[in-house]
Parts: structure tokens; sequence; C-alpha cells
């Protein structure tokens, strides 16, 4: 089958851009008593794509290489194990696969049957493949970990951005006040997706607007991090899904004892900030989840979500797409369509 390929971490390309996956030639995929095999017809694309390939993850998720790109995908199934019992060929799926099984910018991918979930009926594919890697990170930050509930002040950093996109809408649906942040050119847009109040960050600092939140989602960097503190009242939550790492975290991925602590002293420094002013702070690394993934599309097909695609790309422009995403100025989503 045809693929993006990473064959060595970071530089592993010729010529003009040396961090391009290789298009070429793979095996099909090894097929599961509990697999799926799913014909890919579109694959959304995340940040966590590039910084995979650049091998910011080594430590975290130790691919073995070459390894196919891409944890986004919607399809239709061609094939099932012998152990599956909620799908048949012919079913039109989407899903984050297993993050130690991804591999969606390629014409076939094989899943466990437990991390898919049947596509919305109104999206399309390309629709249908933005969704599942942010709605799970939206849902898992904001649902399960600091279990919203209505009236409660949220502030989601990026509204324009994937996660932004999803979490501003999945937060008002469970009646959250909503705040966000963007650039001028989109703050009335991030306003039409719902947000409350939007925070245009080349003219005003949020954390001198923002007072007395429940809970922060942070998906920037540390200078974001450090300020969102001063933003939520005490007992409020901040969760980070763009770092640092902590003990919990490490606990989770069964990091040896080296790692844990690396990932303890990394975050040292915004765990003694939050304790501090009685913040409770955690990193959060989104799973795949084809359960959750059915709440999700439970909220789509009754129009509560939308999705936000802002760009689609042929299957030869992978490269081109996962550069886009690279920038960090994509407005919702961007997808690569394969058939
Ligand atoms: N831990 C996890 O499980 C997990 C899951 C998903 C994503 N992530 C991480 O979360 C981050 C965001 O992911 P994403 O998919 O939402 O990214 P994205 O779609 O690439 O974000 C792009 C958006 O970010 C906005 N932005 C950039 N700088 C900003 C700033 N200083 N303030 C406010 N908005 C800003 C841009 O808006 P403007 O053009 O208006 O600036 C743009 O719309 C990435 O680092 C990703 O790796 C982690």
């Amino acid at each position: 089958m045809k693929a993006f390929i990473v064959d060595r971490y970071g530089r592993n390309g010729h010529g003009r851009n040396p961090a391009a996956l290789r298009f070429g030639e793979m095996p099909e995929p090894e097929l599961r008593d509990n697999d799926v095999l799913v014909q890919v017809h579109a694959a959304g694309v995340n940040a966590l794509d590039a910084k995979i390939r650049n091998g910011e993850f080594k430590l975290i998720l130790p691919y073995r290489l070459p390894l196919v790109l891409g944890n986004d995908v919607a399809g239709v199934v061609v094939r099932v194990g012998p152990g599956v019992r909620s799908f048949k060929p012919g079913d039109e799926i989407y899903a984050r696969p297993h993050q130690d099984r991804i591999g969606s910018f390629a014409e076939l991918i094989a899943m466990n049957e437990s991390d898919v979930a049947i596509k919305p009926n109104k999206l399309s594919m390309e629709e249908a493949a933005s969704i599942p890697l942010v709605g799970l990170t939206a849902w898992q930050a904001l649902i399960e970990r600091a279990q919203l509930k209505k009236g409660q002040k949220v502030f989601i950093h990026a509204g324009s951005g994937g996660v932004g996109t999803f979490a501003i809408q999945l937060a008002k649906y469970f009646g959250a006040f909503v705040a966000t942040t963007t650039s001028t050119p989109n703050v009335e847009w991030v306003k039409r997706l719902g947000a409350d109040v939007v925070i245009d960050y080349t003219k005003e600092n949020f954390e001198e607007v923002l007072h007395d939140y429940d809970v922060v989602l942070n998906s920037l960097g540390s200078d974001a991090l450090a300020k969102s503190v001063r933003v939520l009242k005490r007992g409020g939550k901040l969760i980070s899904i763009s770092g640092p790492p902590d003990s919990a975290f490490a606990k989770d991925i069964g990091a040896n004892p080296f790692l844990a602590f690396v990932m303890r002293l990394l975050s040292f420094r915004i765990r003694r900030q939050a304790r501090r002013r009685g913040i409770d702070y955690s990193f959060l690394f989104m799973r795949a989840d084809g359960e959750q993934l059915r709440k999700v599309t439970a909220l789509i097909d009754a129009g509560a979500i939308r999705p936000v695609v802002e760009r689609v790309f042929p299957f030869e422009s992978t490269n081109d797409a996962l550069a886009y995403v690279e920038k960090g100025r994509a407005r919702g989503k961007v997808v690569i369509k394969l058939r």
C-alpha cells in the first residue's frame, strides 16, 4: 500500500525539505483478532504528527521505524478479525487509532475495534477525519478530568485552533461560560463558535482580563501556562495538553525511574506555582477511546458540535499539509483526502 513514512526522526528526507516524509510502499497492516481493517478515505493532520516526525516524542512513544504517520482517520471497513463484534465490512467509521498503532497517512490501517466508532451521519469523510483526536482531547480534558459543570467558567487558550474550536463548542454544550484567545482576524469568527469572551492576544493580556475561572485548558507554551495560574480561582484546575508532563503521567505510561524523575523536574515549577494558589495542575495526553468517540458522535448528530475544517490537501501533498499545520496558524483543522 502507498503511505507517508518516517524512516528516521528529524532529518529523514532529501532536497529542499529535509524533514519530509517519504512517500512509498509499505506492507498491508497486520489484522489481529479484534481488529478492523479500514480503507482510509481521509486523515486528519495534527501538530502531534510533526512532533513525532521530528523525534520529539521518542521517549514517550518509542516507535519502531519505518513508521507510517497519521493519528486521525475516516474510512470504510474492508475486513474484520474473527473476534470483532461491533463492525462489519462496508461500515463507515472514524477513529483516533491507539497511540501504539498509528498510521492513517496510508491507504489502509488496522485498528482494534475498541478504538473505532461509526462515522457521524451528517459528516463527509473529510469532516469526520478532523474530529477524533481533538474531540477526544477536549472531552478528556473538560468532561472527564475537569468534570465541567453548568455555569462554571472555563478559559480555553487558542480558540481558533484544532483543539480550541472543538473545546469551545463542547464547553458551551455543557453549559459553561467560555473565554478564549485568538489574533485579530479570528476574533469575530471565534465568537460565532460560541465563546462568551474573546481576547485578542495581540492587544490584551489575558491574565489581566480574566479572573476567578474554574478551569483552564492550556495548549500553549510555558509563559502562557505560568500566567494561566493567575486566571484561576482557589480550587481551580489547570490542565495542560502541551506540557510539561507530571508524575501522574509518568506513572500512567509506566515511565522508568529516570524518565519519571525528568518529568517531575520539568513540571516542578508550575506545580509549585499552582500549589501556592490552591490550584490543581495536571498534564493530559489524550488516549484513543471508541466509546467516548460515540458520545462525541451523538453531539455531532444532534447538531450541538460542528466540524471546522480549514483546508483539505490531496494525499500526494501530505508533506505540505504537515508543514501548514506546523506553522501554527490553522483556523480549525487540516485534512488529507485519499479518495
Ligand atoms: N496532549 C494531548 O493529548 C494533545 C492533544 C491535542 C493537541 N495537543 C497539543 O496542543 C497544541 C494545540 O493543538 P491544536 O491542534 O489545537 O493546534 P493548531 O490547530 O495548530 O493551533 C493553531 C491555532 O493556534 C492559535 N494560536 C497560536 N498562537 C497563539 C497564541 N499565542 N494565543 C492564542 N492562540 C494562538 C492560532 O491562532 P492565530 O493564528 O489567531 O494566532 C491558530 O488558530 C499543540 O501543541 C498540540 O501538539 C496535545
